[in-house]
């Protein structure tokens, strides 16, 4: 290793973060209306068959419609839809309508809104 520096080990607290994180947009129909909301705890857990494996917390309103419909979509923000994106965490759909702030699509899974402007796709 010659002089090469080997920094000391750092102690962290436990709210331990895997940076860098993404900030994606999780959708789901909530009461029979779109809803997203900014996600950033999301990994892959699994190659064949491809899951995902995200954290979304109980009091969210969002998870009522993924209760609901058993149903969501990931959907990754373009930088430019940054404002819309914060707004998605910033808010809740309990009490404001985000149903209009993303042009919204259905793929196969016909309850799980998918937002037009975010264009990554998975390998077809
Ligand atoms: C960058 C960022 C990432 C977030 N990631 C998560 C997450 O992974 N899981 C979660 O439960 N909340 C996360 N939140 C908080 C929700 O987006 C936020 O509470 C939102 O208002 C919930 O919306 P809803 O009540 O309409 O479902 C994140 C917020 C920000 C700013």
């Amino acid at each position: 290793m010659g002089d090469q520096f080997i920094p000391e080990k750092i102690k962290i607290n436990n709210n331990v973060f895997v940076y860098p994180m993404p900030v994606t947009l999780l959708g789901a129909n909530v009461k029979g209306k779109v809803n997203f909301m900014a996600l950033g705890w999301i990994t892959r857990v699994n190659a064949n068959p491809p899951m995902l494996g995200i954290g979304v917390h109980k009091s969210h309103y969002t998870t009522e419609g993924i209760k609901e419909n058993k149903s969501f979509s990931v959907n990754f923000p373009e930088a430019e839809m940054i404002i819309e994106t914060d707004y998605c965490r910033l808010v809740s759909g309990e009490n404001v309508d985000k149903s209009s702030l993303f042009e919204v699509f259905y793929g196969e899974l016909e309850t799980a809104p998918m937002i037009r402007e975010c264009t990554l796709k998975g390998n077809e």
